[in-house]
């Protein structure tokens, strides 16, 4: 599994997303331990608060199935037709954090087709774990 595959997992993910309050649509692809790819988009709902992430999405698929580390994470984000660049919110940076090592990548697409690869470390800096 490439990076660029496990990028189009997100963005055929993001097609499904159910978006009609913001209108941004978000995939994520999880590569775990296994080789197994988990795909989640975001969900919202009319009492907003209720809303998810799509990072969230797939890490619970990720566990439902048996997956128990996050190697590669690809998120892709944008509007109904066209992708943005995208990194995790604080609150799936705190979600992945919970299921990743040193070693574990976030990768993304920039609005320039660039890759940007990140830690956890790098986007959740002296993260929270309990002692
Ligand atoms: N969203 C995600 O799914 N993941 C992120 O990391 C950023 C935000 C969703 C939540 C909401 O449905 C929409 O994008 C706009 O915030």
């Amino acid at each position: 599994m490439t990076d660029e595959e496990l990028l189009d997992a997100a963005r055929v993910a993001r097609e499904k997303a159910y978006c009609p309050y913001s209108n941004f649509h978000v995939g994520a692809a999880i590569l775990d331990e296994n080789g197994d790819v988990h795909i989640g988009c975001n969900v919202e709902n009319a009492a907003y608060p209720q809303g998810s992430c799509a990072e969230a999405g797939a890490i619970s698929a990720m566990i439902a199935a048996g997956g128990k580390r996050i190697v590669t994470i690809a998120v892709a984000g944008g509007g109904e037709n066209h992708t943005r660049a995208c990194t995790p919110c604080g609150g799936c940076r705190q979600r992945i954090n919970e299921f990743s090592d040193a070693d574990t990548r976030i990768i993304i697409k920039d609005d320039s087709n660039e890759w940007h690869t990140y830690t956890v470390a790098e986007l959740l800096p002296k993260s929270f774990h309990l002692p």
